[in-house]
């Protein structure tokens, strides 16, 4: 058996600390894109509610009132659905304005994929793709390769991308897709060396062997929903072995 999400074995299991690994939910903001005085929002800091539960399918929700956060007075609920099939990997986000005013909310499903190594690995399917770069003060670049590999730091917020992504990894032979449905953007995200040493819930090598791929509601601007209105967003993750 393999793992295909990478944890981080510095992980911290303890809210409101978010999980360095996995699929942490950032919303109401993702990055600084939003009121927030901290990346991310607060969804990934907070307990969920288990509402539905069967062997290979979850469902959590999130019920915000608009009083612990000021910087985000707005009431939302937010219903997460997990499920796995074969070799498929489901999230969906549900999100209900449950206030009196419009909402508005950026969003990114921070999902860690674990790589054989880094070095190896590319991102196929941004071949011209638009990004904001987070190392460059959010300018905006295009990818000229027609496949994304990595020899440092790499943090960009590709815009309205396609909606199959794929990563690469021929050291472990396999191949990770990522589809999504209802977010327009995506995330690249590797810290590399420098920054991999100064994040305490994170090994000094274990650059090495992730990869976040984050479909996102970012750079290309925010979502808003009337009072009642609901809003969907998906990913699958589906792992393929590969000879390649
Ligand atoms: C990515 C951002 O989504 O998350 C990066 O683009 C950030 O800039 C990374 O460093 C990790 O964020 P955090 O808050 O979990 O350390």
């Amino acid at each position: 058996m393999q793992e295909l999400l990478f944890v981080s074995e510095k992980a911290i299991f303890a809210p409101p600390k978010a999980i360095r690994g996995g699929v942490p939910l950032c919303f109401p903001q993702f990055g600084m894109m939003g009121p927030m005085p901290s990346q991310h929002g607060f969804a990934r800091n907070v307990a969920f509610s288990v509402v539905e539960q069967e062997p290979w399918r979850v469902k959590l929700a999130l019920e915000y009132d608009g009083s612990s956060q000021p910087a985000f007075p707005h009431p939302f609920t937010l219903h997460v659905i997990i499920s796995i099939c074969d070799n498929h990997l489901l999230q969906e986000l549900v999100v209900l304005n449950t206030g009196p005013s419009p909402l508005t909310f950026t969003a990114a499903l921070h999902t860690y994929i674990r790589v054989t190594d880094i070095h190896t690995a590319k991102v196929r399917g941004l071949s011209q793709g638009r990004y904001l770069d987070n190392l460059a003060a959010l300018q905006q670049s295009t990818q000229e390769e027609e496949e994304l590999g990595f020899s440092g730091e790499v943090d960009r917020v590709y815009l309205s991308t396609p909606n199959t992504i794929q990563v690469i990894d021929p050291s472990g032979k396999r191949v990770v897709t990522v589809s999504k449905e209802g977010f327009p953007d995506a995330i690249v995200w590797n810290p590399w060396i420098a920054k991999a040493a100064s994040m305490a819930d994170f090994g000094d090598e274990e650059y090495k062997v992730m990869l976040c791929i984050e479909p996102a509601v970012a750079g290309s601007g925010p979502v808003t929903l009337e009072p009642g209105a609901e809003w969907q967003g998906k990913q699958d993750l589906a792992y393929q072995s590969s000879s390649a």
